[in-house]
Parts: C-alpha cells; sequence; structure tokens
C-alpha cells in the first residue's frame, strides 16, 4: 500500500467509504487529538441544502465519515428548497456545548438568515434551533465565520466586514465590534499569529475564484488595516476562496494553515476541492507565497505523489470520448492542465478482469478540468486500493459548466475539454 501521508490541493478526496470527503465551506475543529471537518454536504444535481457532514482524521489525509450532523429540517429556514452553507462550529468554554453557525437562505439567495444549532458533543446530532439574534433581531447576513480568542470570546464575522461578539453562551450576538471593514468582501476567516489578528476575504464572484486579500490588527475591535494580497497577484489565491485557517503543528513548528474551497458548480459533491496551503508572517505581511500541490502535514515539506509515471497524452472535449490506463498498484494519480476551456470527465476504477460496471472499486465521479488560472497539475487521485490489477476510465462529459448569479453575470467555463497528461501509479 501507498504510504505516503500527503494533502493534495485541488483533487477530490476520499473517505473511508471510498466516497469523495464532501464537506465544503466549513471549518475544522480540533479535539483529543483528530480533526474533525465540518462542511456543506454537496449534492452533484443542485444547490439545495442536503446536509451538513463531519468527518474526522488524525493527519489531515485519512477521513473518516463521521455522520451529517444537520440534516434538512422537516421545515422552516432550514427546511426543504432552502440553502445551507457555510457552517462553523465552535466549542463554547462556558456552557462545553458545541455551537454551530450558518447561513440560511432561499434557492435565490435573497431571504438571508445567520442561524445556530447546539450539541453536546463534537459529532452527534445538532439541534436546529432558528436564527442569531442581535439587539432581539435576527441578523440577515450571508457568508459567516467565526473565531474563538485565546480568552474563549467568540466572535461571528460576516462579508463585508461586520464583526459581533457572542455572548458567553455563544447563542447570540452581545455587541457588534467591527462594522464594513472589507466591503465588498465575503467569505471572511479569521485567526491570530505573532500577537496580531489577521481576516482573510474574498471578492464577490460567485462560486468562481478571484484575489482574496486581508488585513490584520492588534484587537478584534481594530483598528483593521488593509494588507492587500496574500498569495501571488493574478493567482486567484490558488484558484480558491477563502475560508477558514487553522494553526498546525509539523516538523518545522507552528504554521497557520490556508484552508480554501476550490468550488465546481454544478457537481459540487464530486468535483469541489480542498486548497490547504502553508502560509507564513514575513516583516509584517501576511503570505502564501509558495503553492504547494501536495505536501506533508508532518513535515510541512513539499512531496510528489510517488510512484511509475505513465504517460497518457489524451486531450478531448467530445461527450463520450474516453480513455482507459491499465494499471498494477495501490494507487494512482492523474496530471493534466485545467483551464478556463476546461469541463468535466468521469472517472472511475474497475478491476481489470471484470468489464462490468458492477464490478468498479472506485465509483465514477465528476472530476473538474476547469481552472480560472491555467494549472498544469494533480485532476485526479484515486483511494488507496489493495494491491492488485485495476482499469481507470475517463470519459469526458461534454458539458460547458457556466452559472449566473443573482445579478445575472454569467461565470464559469467556456469548453468542455479534458486533457490528461500522465498517470502515476503507486505500488
Ligand atoms: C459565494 C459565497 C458562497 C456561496 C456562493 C453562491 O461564493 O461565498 O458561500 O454563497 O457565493 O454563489
Amino acid at each position: 500500500m501507498s504510504q505516503q501521508s500527503l494533502i493534495i490541493s485541488g483533487v477530490p478526496w476520499f473517505d473511508d467509504h471510498r466516497r469523495t470527503v464532501n464537506a465544503h465551506g466549513g471549518c475544522i475543529v480540533e479535539k483529543d487529538g483528530l480533526y474533525y471537518l465540518f462542511g456543506e454536504y454537496k449534492t452533484d444535481e443542485e444547490n439545495r441544502f442536503a446536509g451538513f457532514s463531519c468527518y474526522s482524521s488524525p493527519d489531515l489525509a485519512h477521513w473518516t465519515f463521521r455522520r451529517i450532523v444537520l440534516p434538512q429540517q422537516k421545515d422552516g429556514l432550514m427546511g426543504p428548497g432552502r440553502i445551507g452553507e457555510r457552517v462553523k462550529v465552535m466549542r463554547c468554554p462556558t456552557t462545553g456545548q458545541y455551537v454551530m453557525f450558518m447561513h440560511a437562505d432561499d434557492l435565490g439567495y435573497c431571504d438571508p438568515h445567520i442561524c445556530y444549532a447546539v450539541c453536546d458533543t463534537i459529532d452527534g446530532d445538532y439541534e436546529f434551533r432558528g436564527p442569531l439574534t442581535f439587539k432581539g433581531e435576527p441578523i440577515r447576513r450571508w457568508d459567516l465565520g467565526v473565531f474563538q480568542d485565546d480568552d474563549g470570546t467568540g466572535y461571528l464575522l460576516v462579508h463585508e466586514g461586520d464583526i459581533y461578539r457572542l455572548s458567553d453562551d455563544y447563542l447570540s450576538a452581545a455587541e457588534q465590534v467591527g462594522e464594513g471593514i472589507a466591503l465588498g468582501g465575503e467569505a471572511p476567516a479569521a485567526f491570530k499569529l505573532g500577537g496580531r489578528y489577521w481576516m482573510l476575504f474574498s471578492n464577490k464572484t460567485s462560486w468562481d475564484c478571484n484575489d482574496n486579500f486581508c488585513l490584520s490588527a492588534s484587537s478584534m475591535r481594530g483598528p483593521w488595516t488593509y494588507q492587500g494580497l496574500f498569495a501571488p497577484e493574478g493567482s486567484m489565491t490558488c484558484n480558491s476562496q477563502s475560508l477558514f485557517v487553522i494553526p498546525l503543528r509539523t516538523e518545522r513548528g507552528m504554521m497557520p494553515m490556508y484552508m480554501g474551497d476550490r468550488w465546481s458548480f454544478p457537481h459540487q459533491a464530486s468535483a469541489a476541492t480542498y486548497v490547504w496551503q502553508q502560509l507564513s508572517v514575513n516583516h509584517g505581511r501576511l503570505r502564501l507565497a509558495e503553492y504547494q500541490p501536495s505536501w506533508s502535514p508532518i513535515s510541512g515539506k513539499a512531496e510528489p505523489f510517488e510512484g511509475r509515471h505513465v504517460d497518457v497524452g489524451f486531450r478531448s472535449d467530445r461527450a463520450g470520448e474516453s480513455v482507459s490506463i491499465p494499471f498494477h498498484g495501490s494507487r494512482v494519480a492523474l496530471t493534466g492542465r485545467a483551464d478556463q476551456w476546461g469541463s468535466y470527465a468521469r472517472v472511475g476504477i474497475r478491476r481489470a478482469e471484470a468489464g462490468e460496471e458492477s464490478a468498479m472499486v472506485v465509483d465514477p465521479i465528476f472530476v473538474s478540468w476547469y481552472a480560472k488560472l491555467p494549472d498544469s497539475g494533480y485532476r485526479y487521485v484515486s483511494p488507496e486500493l489493495p494491491e492488485d490489477d485495476y482499469v481507470l476510465t475517463v470519459t469526458v462529459t461534454g458539458e460547458v459548466p457556466q452559472w449566473t448569479d443573482k445579478s445575472g453575470q454569467r461565470f464559469g467555463s467556456v469548453g468542455s475539454m479534458v486533457d490528461v497528461d500522465e498517470a502515476i501509479v503507486a505500488q
């Protein structure tokens, strides 16, 4: 079996059931040596709320599905035909309860509310409680983040840069401590580093990515100073949108880890991926300086996916065209170019001797070749399998993934191209 524990950004990850890790727009909470990843449990068909999921991992590389911690509710703000996004969880030190925050909305994003749910255990069934209030009024906002300070004070962050201090039990907003610090900003994420507070924001481009920016302050109450971009200009934040930051212990010491979403509308359950990268502060500037397609969360160093390189050279935009790659091994990666002409293929793996769909060992999933900034790198990395003879098949879907936001602006790809350069086979 392949022994590598790697964080590989921008490819679907698989859980202990060989299903995609489906937890987007969420957060990580650490408890007793495990990382708990919470997120939106997307579908490949539609944008409606299908639940918030929880996975756990000892190393950020191997993920166990725990459960749907908040399913669709019978009715109300998180009932049928609603949106549920940006789930965030914190343990309240005063009550010991886990409190979950979320964005609830209608399908047109015209009825936003910040809502909350509670649970006595980290990965139990959360009880939905309704809108979070400030001065008795629901907070009618959408993108949110949370931050827990060293003294246990909890904060709610919302788009455009409003900041609320939460009540001692975290069940309401007690005080507004920041207002409009990031006009035009979405996807807020806050963390503390080197005695300073940092906040990341994206710009507003729906499910597409853009150059995200940051601010810093010596207190959560501000004043906040605009610090510009933290990733290289034009890199579209490594083709991702800011989400959350956790401090990570590696052999090189503590380092903040940027967590970003690479959304993939409309096939988010399969093809939305994770972009997790190391951050550092140099001369008072926050930097995501060098993109690491693949790195070890243990050593903190870049490490490529190891294996035998096999030329594939497949390039097609015609629906139904496919390439089959036979291999002997325990894991396989595909590389290729993703760009603005890119689209989806279905990628699955079956045992070599069986030709039937029923013999699939890894069910076909949608994999995306769309990228706003062209990227030639990993497009697919299979789960670990018992060493054997397999056939991986890539089939072009021919779709041109495009969508419009609520203002009518058009986003997405202009083609249906799929490009496989190499397969890398691990023994
Ligand atoms: C932005 C938000 C996401 C989601 C999409 C919908 O990217 O940050 O949470 O609401 O828009 O278009």
